[in-house]
């Protein structure tokens, strides 16, 4: 398909193939046939001003760019609270026998977490959006903070409860502070003796937080309680059900899947789909109607990523399903057309791997 300029260097599109020489209005060459107008070529061509005439084609869009992937509408952190919540949390972790000032560094930064969600468009997150640092203990405090304060609110707890999680997920390890580095830190697998004294640091938070005036009692159960299960066989006093308050079953649900998806030293991060599997196979552990809120609330992966099909194809992601984070709409490389993988019969054999690497 041809299609014939009369007007001015800026008419013509970008992309475009001229068909026919370029000239001035003075007869000078400004640009062969057979030319790939691109920005490069716009570039050259700025500082004339006059008159064209030219026969250009079109390159038709590969059908792969046809479909434009959904915005991105999850919670979002501007760099200036990233960097000012990691000097916060960094400061609050380097000095935790300072409680005045921990307390209420995490009340500050906690406000602020729970601010943003208020204003939020979506209650929805994104976990690499919400990345602080390149520390674990920051980032998972923060992450930890946030999907509890979202996942609360989706489930319609009150303000000061979504206030108050917010700042109980910024806290929940605290007491590893209390633990040796050689054990905490530790790049292979702890021994049982080891094992043990990990386990007390839901208490030795319990016990450094007890007296302030900063935190409430709930959000201090939250914090003791965030490793127990409701089948008992959590610590470090094995609760069951109710006997589990509901902040501390809320903290766990997102505290175990950022631990699955993030890389450590000493084991390889789980993909989302990997985590969220995993985690229907502990699901007697957890309150299942509060995970299923949370697979609501979480995006796995993100409209615009790349993922590995499990036939092996590459695929981009399109469009969230609600409720079903490893099944979004999806659009095969090389097809016109997107896949809905929640709903579409025939793909329903098909899941996502993992993100396909850049
Ligand atoms: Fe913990």
């Amino acid at each position: 398909m041809t299609k014939e300029i009369n007007g001015y260097v800026s008419d013509l599109p970008l992309g475009c193939i001229t068909e026919t020489d370029i000239y001035t209005d003075k007869g000078a060459l400004l640009c062969q046939k057979m030319t790939i107008i691109d920005e490069s070529m716009m570039e050259k061509f700025s500082n004339y001003h006059g008159k064209i005439h030219a026969t250009i084609s079109y390159i038709p869009d590969e059908p792969y760019f046809k479909i434009k992937p959904d915005p991105d509408y999850s919670i979002t952190f501007d760099d200036d609270f990233k960097k000012h919540a990691e000097e916060t949390l960094k400061s609050i972790y380097k000095n935790v026998d300072d409680v005045k000032s921990l307390t209420q560094g995490a009340r500050e930064i906690g406000e602020q977490v729970y601010a943003i969600i208020e204003n939020s468009d979506e209650l929805i997150v994104n976990l690499s959006k919400l990345k602080i640092s390149d520390e674990y203990t920051y980032k998972h405090s923060i992450d930890v903070g946030t999907m509890a304060a979202v996942l609360a609110k989706y489930m319609g707890e009150t303000d000061k409860f979504v206030h108050d999680i917010a700042i109980a997920g910024l806290l929940h390890d605290i007491g590893k502070e209390k633990i040796p580095p050689e054990i905490i830190r530790k790049p292979s697998k702890l021994t049982p003796e080891e094992y043990e004294i990990v386990k007390k640091h839901p208490l030795y938070a319990y016990h450094l937080l007890m007296d302030s005036k900063d935190l409430s009692e709930n959000m201090l159960l939250g914090i003791l309680n965030h490793h127990e299960n409701i089948d008992g066989t959590g610590y470090p006093r094995g609760l069951r059900d109710k006997q589990i308050g509901k902040m501390a079953q809320v903290l766990t649900i997102v505290d175990v899947y950022d631990a699955l998806v993030t890389k450590r030293s000493y084991k390889e991060a789980k993909t989302p789909s990997q985590a969220i599997e995993i985690m229907f196979t502990m699901s007697n552990k957890f309150n299942l109607s509060y995970f299923k809120s949370f697979l609501d609330v979480i995006i796995t992966y993100p409209n615009g990523s790349n993922v590995v099909l499990s036939s092996g194809e590459i695929a981009t992601v399109i469009k969230q399903n609600k409720s079903y984070p490893l099944r979004p709409v999806i659009q095969v490389k090389g097809s016109d057309h997107a896949i809905d993988l929640a709903n579409d019969a025939n793909y329903l054999s098909t899941v996502i791997m993992n993100f396909a690497s850049a």
